[in-house]
């Protein structure tokens, strides 16, 4: 299986509010099988489907240290946010080497299906509180730098267009 080519902001198609998974069949799970080794390659945390350019509701999460706790989330929601919030660094596959602070809700419970379409509640604090709001907000076509200053994101802006032009002209070489 070749990694899926993870969306770079700010490309356009990462602001796509995703819709709901219909049915969790085989199709569903291979995609979650290719997300996964996506992430684990890119040594992310976190990766929405949004980020892979399918605009469904289907998040995979590993924050363990092992690298052995994956979390697939169908159809997540947050039922419950704690009002305490943190403000910790995040970052994200699609904003490479970009770490900013991000106000987040200190612990949240998500319901949620799995991969055999049963109905899940879990309930996160610390990283992984953070990573599945990091994530949830992917689905909604929201990326973490627009919770930055206009003036942050604007840099963030140039230099990821920088980037992506440097290494298109490496590409030709
Ligand atoms: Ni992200």
């Amino acid at each position: 299986m070749t990694p899926l080519t993870i969306l770079r902001y700010p490309d356009p198609r990462l602001h796509t509010v995703a819709k709901p998974v219909a049915t969790v069949d085989a199709r569903l799970r291979q995609l979650a099988d290719a997300m996964f080794q996506t992430m684990y390659e890119a040594e992310g945390i976190g990766l929405a489907a949004t980020q892979v350019d399918v605009h469904e509701r289907l998040v995979v999460i590993d924050v363990s240290e092992g690298r052995n706790q994956p979390l697939v989330l169908i159809n997540p929601e947050i039922v419950w946010a704690s009002t305490e919030t943190r403000i910790g660094d995040e970052g994200c596959l699609s904003v490479p080497g970009i770490y900013d602070g991000v106000e987040r809700a200190l612990a949240v419970k998500v319901e949620a299906l799995d991969l055999d379409g049963q109905k899940q509640i879990h309930e996160a604090e610390g990283m992984l509180a953070v990573c599945i709001q990091h994530e949830m907000d992917h689905l909604i076509g929201k990326v973490f730098v627009e919770y930055l200053s206009p003036l942050k994101r604007n840099r963030i802006r140039t230099r990821m267009l920088k980037q992506k032009k440097d290494e298109e002209r490496e590409a030709v070489r």
